[in-house]
């Protein structure tokens, strides 16, 4: 359990589990990003837990220098296979977000759809935003696209049913302590799977407060991908915008 995120990200049904986490929404999450940043054209941006590449392809289709990585080397072949498809550039590599082996600077880093929180301590939690603002040109643009915990807690959503191709996926959440964890199973014939999910629940204030002692400024809070100003009683999400 305590290394969840390899056992889950690692399995095809992860993206069965999210198909609404798809490339629309992706679009309208960077469209969102771009209207809050200004980057010159064919800027260098990386995606870091970039998944399955949705957000670093469609940079990639505006003509950005992207560079994806992930711990997922699932994931990682269903973004180089889509950028295939699409005919785009495909630089993607495996690290573990918590030592990036980079040393080439960037306009823009995005951390997006709350990879963020898996690991045990806040050193561990907080180790990218350091390495982001030291892989930033001057004046470039931090993104981390993460969970609003005060509506989390308060909307938390015990139990709930899908149907997929084959089977049926059963989600149960929980609070405990200061972290929000979900049991995944995953039904499909007689077979039936289990996967966890354990991520730590940081307060809006708790962001900000780690970045700004880092260096950051704090551009824009937005509260879902359609650019809503944050308002922790109501957003589900914190988008924050920071610059070097
Ligand atoms: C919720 S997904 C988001 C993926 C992508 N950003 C998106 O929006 O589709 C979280 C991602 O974090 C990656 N991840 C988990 N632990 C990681 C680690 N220690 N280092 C790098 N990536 C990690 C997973 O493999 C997965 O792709």
């Amino acid at each position: 359990m305590k290394e969840w995120y390899k056992d889950w990200f690692s399995s095809e049904l992860y993206l069965s589990v999210y198909s609404h986490r798809n490339d629309e929404e992706a679009v309208q999450l960077c469209r969102l990003i771009l209207s809050s940043t200004q980057i010159k054209d064919g800027a260098k941006i990386l995606d870091a837990a970039c998944g399955a590449g949705r957000h670093s392809n469609y940079f990639s289709f505006l003509g950005f220098d992207v560079a994806g990585f992930d711990l997922s080397k699932t994931l990682l072949n269903v973004a180089v296979n889509s950028a295939k498809d699409k005919t785009l550039p495909a630089n993607f590599f495996c690290s573990d977000i918590r030592n990036v082996p980079l040393k080439s600077k960037f306009e823009l880093i995005v951390n997006l759809f709350t990879s963020f929180g898996y690991f045990e301590t806040d050193k561990e939690n907080f180790s990218f935003i350091q390495q982001a603002y030291s892989l930033l040109e001057l004046g470039g643009y931090y993104v981390l696209d993460y969970l609003n915990e005060k509506t989390l807690r308060e909307n938390l959503v015990p139990q709930s049913e899908k149907m997929i191709n084959n089977g049926k996926i059963v989600e149960r959440r929980e609070i405990q302590s200061n972290r929000v964890v979900k049991e995944i199973n995953v039904f499909s014939g007689d077979q039936e799977i289990k996967f966890h999910e354990s991520v730590r629940l940081y307060s809006r204030d708790e962001i900000l407060k780690e970045a700004k002692s880092i260096g950051f400024r704090v551009v824009s809070l937005f509260g879902d991908y359609t650019g809503t100003i944050f308002d922790e009683n109501i957003s589900n999400r914190l988008i924050a915008v920071f610059q070097k």
